[in-house]
């Protein structure tokens, strides 16, 4: 099975020691608008692309706050007056904020999911393509595991995480082989439910399917959905009159989240109205949304999924 979907076909051109190739580099900073001496946060630090390159821009007064949930992300921070790594879920932006004592920020840059870094570590269970136990966490300190989900989980949570999350029009089926197959056995690794998966699934989209169910359990293993609603309620809050919201998203849901958000303030994307009938959205939609051009895509495989959007604060 590994053999059929090796890793040299998928990352083709990248060198396996790259942490991660930054996605969208030029138009998300440049997306910030960033003022030298303002404060900006980048919520997904991952290897550090976006962020060092936003520090080219900062000034003496200028501040970078970076986020990672992971600590192999926060052990690369090198040492910087004007930037502060933060060990934590993005989730807790506002708590994290208020303790450095920061009221108000100029902008935030979020590049969401996984780094290329968590598929090619095989002991992290990320990918299909090695064999190693479902672990799946991007912060290694979480309780819940992808086997927990795997084998404690009902079939009817498993088929809506299947469905939601991975778009799998399979789910039903999939969530009953896996209960069916747990009930013998626990699904521990990664090979194991690749095994289980592949002839449930459509022979012409196999590789893209079994990747859509991979990423439909990370997501239900990080919480990524509800961290990121969290996080970008308190962004919404934190950013200035004219403080930019740049986001990168890679699946379909989480850019219906990101869109809502930027539109409406919630996750609805319903625009509220004042007594008199006046619209209270709290952010402008800077353009439509950006994806990579062919040659990013040919040189970077990772971003071909990838939706850049970018907002700025209304005064
Ligand atoms: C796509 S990578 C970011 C890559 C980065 N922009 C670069 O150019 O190197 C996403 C990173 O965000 C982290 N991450 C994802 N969700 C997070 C969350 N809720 N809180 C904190 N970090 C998170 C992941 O651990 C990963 O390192």
């Amino acid at each position: 099975m590994l053999g059929r979907f090796g890793i040299s076909m998928y990352f083709c051109g990248m060198n396996p020691e790259t942490y991660h190739i930054p996605v969208l580099l030029t138009p998300s900073v440049e997306g910030l608008a960033i003022r030298p001496e303002g404060t900006y946060v980048d919520v997904t630090l991952g290897g550090g692309g976006h962020s060092r390159e936003i520090l080219k821009y900062l000034d003496g007064g200028g501040r970078l706050f970076s986020f990672d949930q992971d600590a192999d992300a926060i052990s690369r921070v090198e040492d910087n007056p004007r930037w502060t790594p933060i060990h934590s879920n993005f989730r807790y932006l506002k708590n994290w904020m208020r303790y450095y004592g920061v009221e108000a920020i100029d902008g935030l840059l979020a590049d969401l999911g996984v780094s290329s870094h968590h598929f090619d570590t095989p002991q992290r269970g990320f990918s299909f393509r090695s064999e190693a136990p479902l672990d799946m966490r991007m912060n290694q300190q979480a309780q819940l595991t992808a086997a927990d989900v795997l084998n404690t989980y009902t079939r009817e949570q498993l088929t809506s995480i299947f469905r939601l999350y991975g778009e799998l029009r399979q789910a039903g089926r999939i969530s009953s082989v896996i209960t069916k197959v747990r009930s013998e056995a626990p699904i521990e690794t990664t090979s194991q439910l690749a095994e289980l998966l592949i002839p449930l699934l459509g022979h012409d989209h196999e590789r893209k399917d079994l990747a859509r169910a991979f990423q439909a359990l990370r997501i239900e293993v990080n919480g990524e959905m509800s961290a990121l609603e969290e996080m970008l309620t308190s962004a919404i809050e934190l950013l200035r009159p004219g403080g930019r919201l740049v986001v990168i998203s890679y699946h379909s849901l989480e850019d219906r989240i990101v869109k809502n958000m930027m539109r409406a303030g919630n996750i609805n994307g319903e625009v509220e109205s004042d007594l008199y009938g006046r619209t209270k959205a709290p952010m402008r939609a800077v353009d439509k949304a950006i994806t990579p051009t062919p040659e990013e895509m040919e040189t970077n495989p990772r971003s071909r999924s990838a939706r850049l959007r970018i907002a700025e604060k209304i005064g």
